[in-house]
């Protein structure tokens, strides 16, 4: 796009925001759905998690932190394992991993996805039993997929004929049969409410349906032998709110495993469908309970499975943001708040645009700037009696795309020194940050019964000149 007098085209959003968003009745107001459950707003005003204030944690661990309520992590993995009760249900580590998340989810009974050698490190650091461990990727290195050997993982996900190449002869070498799972690319791409489903598969990950790969991969495993083939693995996309999308991928992963019994005589004793369950990021998210889309897709694949004249395999989930997303919040200090012109809009009313900076940014959220991410705010230190405001809330980076939630209203009097808090960021966002402008990455922090217990230092500027050899 060519330059443009900034007034034009945005003087008319600057009030009003978009279309979606409400103006709040109450602007001190929990919307339930966006937050961990055991944070409240407690007497005082202020936000509380688990009954300690966020003033207690902001002087205990400054800010920003992320804030992640156990209790509600830990409740997210046994609802994911009651809903799925037949199946095993994978914690997809890409979310966010530590060694402390490893033994919560570890001590609920999940089983974990990890994709490079470093989050598998992290897993058997934290003593993951290894046997409920799935490696996924595709560009594993050999270095990786020995390790993954050595150390026993349960699953590998075959992503390549090189791979499968590298793993039959590391495993020759070794005299091992490690269980493997053959990732099929289905053609379906969901994103929240909608999915596509095409012929075409133009993405890096996994072995293709339509092409033909998909069906050579497993016959090569299964005629050679050496890697014991277990099923087949598909995964569709993130943020999927209801199970049409997996309708489509179930048909299509179970019609190729009809064809391989038909052409082996073999019927692949498991299914894994991957991750992807949408979570709550504003008011406009309602995402499905587990429950309900274990329900929905424990009925396709029954019956399909009934319609190829299949056993219903053992299944397999891989939720990482559903788990994980919803139980962690960012708290933040503000530290300036500016009102800034914006011209006169096409309704004729002037515009204005109240920027709300906070002390992180796009090194400990990267998703608003990469994917346009909608997130939610709420004033965390105190309650208000001030109206509504629409305001932006951006970071201290130095870049105009460094902003955390694009509109949300805040009451009118937030000022300097306030906490505010973004709820939804256990997902992809720890994970995901970087030290942009050397900014030192925030810690994560552990609340339970009241008790606060740091899972992930905060780092430092000599963490930061330690990497710096000079
Ligand atoms: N299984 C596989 C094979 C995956 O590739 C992924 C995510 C998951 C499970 C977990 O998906 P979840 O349940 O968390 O949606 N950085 C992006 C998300 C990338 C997801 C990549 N794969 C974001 O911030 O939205």
């Amino acid at each position: 796009m060519r330059a443009h007098e900034a007034g034009a085209l945005h003087g008319d959003l600057g009030n009003r925001g978009p279309a979606w968003l409400r103006t709040p009745v109450d602007v001190n107001a929990l919307v339930p759905q966006l937050w961990p459950r055991n944070v409240a707003r407690a007497a005082d005003g202020a936000l509380a998690v688990a009954g300690l204030g966020v003033r207690e944690l902001a002087d205990g661990f400054g800010t920003p932190v992320y804030v992640l309520d156990e209790d509600d992590l830990r409740a997210r993995c046994r609802e994911f394992r009651a809903a799925f009760a037949d199946a095993d249900v994978y914690y997809a580590g890409k979310a966010f991993l530590c060694r402390a998340v490893v033994r919560m989810i570890a001590e609920e009974g999940m089983h974990l996805d990890v994709c490079t050698g470093g989050e598998l490190a992290v897993a058997l650091a934290a003593g993951m039993p290894p046997e409920r461990i799935g490696f996924h990727g595709n560009n594993k290195s050999v270095a990786e997929l020995g390790r993954a050997l050595d150390a026993g993982v349960g699953r590998i996900i075959l992503d390549s004929f090189d791979e499968i190449d590298r793993l039959t002869a590391l495993a020759r070498e070794r005299g091992v049969r490690p269980g493997v799972l053959i990732r099929v690319t289905v053609g379906v791409e969901a994103h929240t409410h909608e999915f596509i489903a095409t012929a075409h598969e133009d993405q890096k990950f996994g072995f293709s349906l339509a092409g033909g790969a998909a069906i050579a991969a497993a016959l090569r495993v299964l005629d050679e032998g050496v890697l014991d083939l277990r099923g087949l693995h598909s995964h569709i996309g993130s943020q999927i709110f209801d199970a049409s999308g997996f309708e489509v991928s179930a048909r299509r992963v179970l019609g190729l495993q009809a064809q391989i019994r038909d052409a082996r005589g073999v019927e692949l004793p498991e299914l894994d469908l991957g991750g992807g369950f949408g979570i709550a990021y504003t008011t406009q998210d309602d995402p499905a309970a587990p429950h309900e889309l274990a329900k929905r897709m424990r009925k396709i694949v029954e019956g399909e499975c009934q319609a190829e004249r299949l056993a219903v395999p053992h299944l397999s989930i891989e939720p990482g943001r559903a788990i994980v997303g919803p139980a962690v919040f960012t708290l933040y200090e503000v530290g300036t708040v500016k009102s800034v012109p914006l011209g006169t809009g096409i309704d004729g009313a002037d515009g204005r645009r109240s920027y709300v900076s906070v002390d992180g940014g796009m090194s400990d959220n990267i998703r608003t700037a990469l994917y346009d991410a909608s997130y939610s705010a709420t004033l965390a230190s105190r309650a208000s009696a001030a109206e509504p405001m629409l305001a932006r809330v951006v970071g201290k980076h130095c870049e105009s795309g460094d902003i955390v939630v694009k509109d949300e209203f805040l009451p009118a009097d937030v000022q300097p020194g306030d906490l505010l808090a973004v709820p939804g960021t256990g997902a992809y966002c720890r994970s995901m940050a970087s030290n942009y402008n050397h900014v030192p990455r925030p810690p994560v922090v552990a609340v339970r019964d009241g008790r606060a217990r740091l899972i992930v230092r905060r780092e430092t500027e000599e963490d930061l000149l330690a990497l710096d050899v000079g």
